[in-house]
């Protein structure tokens, strides 16, 4: 028996992880050895944001997401394009960050149309360069990206060698939503949502918004970043964007105030 696979034999708790194939084994294994009977969760080491960032290439970026975006889908090639760069020029912790747990905003989060994944995708990136919230550190970066998100004409990147000939039409999302971004194009540009045209239009989105976030970390880590808007979080007594008659016909409700400060 390899001494690996040996409780007695001075386990680690890497081993234990890695080879007891599971954790009910690992903690009786522990017990036996007379160590903890609970994994000690409080020696994990985090990496306390900020971390050190040097500044990026936008093209360079935008090129990384546009060429991810047909495996990675739009939030996994956002990370991927502005993390892969700092792995290089910064190493840890980017070496180390798992881009690839970050697929699952595709579709506005797992196809149900809420927020667009590039932003998501941005704002995990952005507060790791830029430090936690709320309301302050990457959340500065994240509030001028979704209005650049809502009120740009979308796409603005160009690849250079585009995998669909026709450039899409662009469109201005008005809408940080997947749903209401996508569907604002797929009626102006007359394509369905499973055409090669509109996957097309959306790693541009990506490479778009992805380039536009290594800008605005670029000007942050020269202290050059100053927020255009004040953070919007409550309008109308409700956590909402201004634009009420995108879903409400004509007027839209009063929200319940009752026990409101
Ligand atoms: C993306 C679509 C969308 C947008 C944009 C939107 N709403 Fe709503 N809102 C809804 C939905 C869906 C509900 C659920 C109730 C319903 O269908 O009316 C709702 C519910 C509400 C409610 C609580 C229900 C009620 O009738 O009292 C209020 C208040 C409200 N919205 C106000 C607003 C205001 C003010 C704005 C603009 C700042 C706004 N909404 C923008 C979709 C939207």
């Amino acid at each position: 028996m390899a001494d690996e696979a040996r409780p007695e034999a001075g386990m680690t708790r890497r081993c234990l992880l890695r080879c007891a194939g599971g954790v009910a084994v690992g903690t009786a294994a522990l017990a036996v050895a007379g160590g903890p009977s609970v994994l000690p969760v409080a020696q994990a080491k985090e990496s306390p944001t900020p971390w050190p960032y040097k500044k990026l290439d936008p093209a360079e970026v935008a090129a990384i997401a546009y060429e991810r975006y047909p495996s990675g889908l739009c939030m996994n090639s956002v990370v991927a394009a502005l993390i892969t760069p700092l792995r290089a020029s910064v190493g840890e912790p980017y070496a180390s960050f798992p881009a690839d747990a970050f697929v699952w905003g595709h579709g506005g989060v797992v196809g149900w149309g809420t927020m667009c994944g590039t932003i998501l995708g941005a704002s995990v990136v952005a507060n790791l360069v830029c430090g936690p919230g709320p309301l302050k550190g990457g959340e500065l970066v994240v509030n001028e990206l979704v209005h650049f998100y809502a009120e740009s004409v979308l796409p603005t990147w160009v690849p250079p060698k585009p995998r669909v000939a026709a450039p899409p039409l662009p469109a201005k999302p008005g809408s940080p939503l997947c749903h209401i971004s996508v569907g604002t194009w797929m009626k102006k540009a007359n394509h369905g949502f499973f055409s090669p045209e509109r996957k097309d239009r959306c790693a541009r989105v990506a490479a778009s918004v992805a380039a536009q976030t290594a800008r605005y970390l670029n000007d942050w880590s020269e202290g050059k970043f100053k927020p255009q808007h004040k953070f919007q979080t409550v309008l109308y007594d409700v956590t909402s964007q201004d634009n009420c008659a995108a879903c409400h016909r004509g007027e839209a409700p009063e929200a319940v105030t009752t026990g409101n400060p």
